[in-house]
């Protein structure tokens, strides 16, 4: 997901554009369980919009305020208006992150949550990812050409200085619309190589790639998916705390984009 090449220049190797010369300004967070956003709303002291920015009555929130020179949104897709739960998976994610580039015109996006973990593949409970690179598992289109559209694998924003500084676990993230994991599912899931697996990150790149954003996805494991727990009990048991540790990365992430430019991350 490359920021757009406005006046491109080189440098040394890499062909530098203005827009990633430029110090991170405004930032849009995609997170999807209110869980997740409130430790980072109240850490950085953000405020609910009282004027929305989205069309009215849709459930959408935005939380936002300022961190030292960076302007923060957390966009939380609200709670669904009949059933009264957290607005999960792939549509609300999408319809988030357009009407949020839209409105907001971020430099950077960050999806940030939860997500099962493959221990076979190194992830414990409590982890921290980055993911590398997303795509879906649960749009199987058995057709040439049209297979690759559904699989729809993208690149998260380059940042080997970030990781150097900040000690993520890095591997690839697989998206689909289902907390549990069929087997057509895993067959998926192993075939995209995916160390992790969320509900929402695939369809926020997707989004992000058509809009030209860059895009970083930050997620914190609650439950393994090749374990021998069932996955809600897992997932339930663990997300308070692992939401702790989302939080705090999340600062770190934050604390090392500050002052900073695309190219630096
Ligand atoms: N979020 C947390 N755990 C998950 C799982 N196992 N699958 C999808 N999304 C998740």
């Amino acid at each position: 997901m490359a920021p757009s090449d406005d006046h491109p220049e080189v440098t040394g190797e890499a062909i530098v554009s203005e827009a990633e010369k430029r110090p991170i300004s405004t930032i849009v967070f995609i997170i999807a369980m209110q869980t997740e956003a409130l430790p980072l709303v109240n850490r950085f002291q953000l405020s609910e919009d009282v004027e929305s920015v989205f069309p009215k009555g849709v459930p959408w929130v935005r939380y936002h305020g300022f961190y030292k020179d960076l302007h923060i949104n957390i966009i939380w897709p609200g709670k669904d208006p009949v059933l009264g739960v957290d607005s999960v998976g792939t549509i609300s994610a999408s319809l988030v992150t357009y009407a949020s580039i839209l409105a907001l015109q971020p430099d950077l996006i960050i999806n940030a949550g939860t997500a099962g973990g493959f221990k076979a593949k190194g992830a414990c409970i409590g982890d921290v990812f980055l993911a590398s690179e997303v795509a879906f598992h649960d749009r199987r289109i058995p057709i040439p050409v049209f297979d690759l559209y559904g699989v729809g694998l993208r690149q998260a924003l380059s940042t080997p200085n970030l990781m150097g500084e900040i000690n993520l676990k890095v591997g690839r993230l697989s998206t689909g619309d289902s907390l549990d994991t069929s087997p057509h599912d895993e067959a998926s899931i192993v075939a995209n190589d995916a160390t992790i697996k969320d509900m929402e990150g695939a369809a926020v790149a997707y989004v992000a790639d058509l809009l030209k954003v860059p895009a970083v996805f930050v997620k914190a494991i609650t439950d393994i998916v090749d374990g021998d727990k069932p996955t809600t009990e897992e997932f339930l048991h663990n997300l308070a705390e692992v939401t702790a540790a989302l939080d705090e990365t999340v600062a770190k992430l934050i604390e090392f984009i500050s002052g900073k430019s695309l190219s630096d991350l």
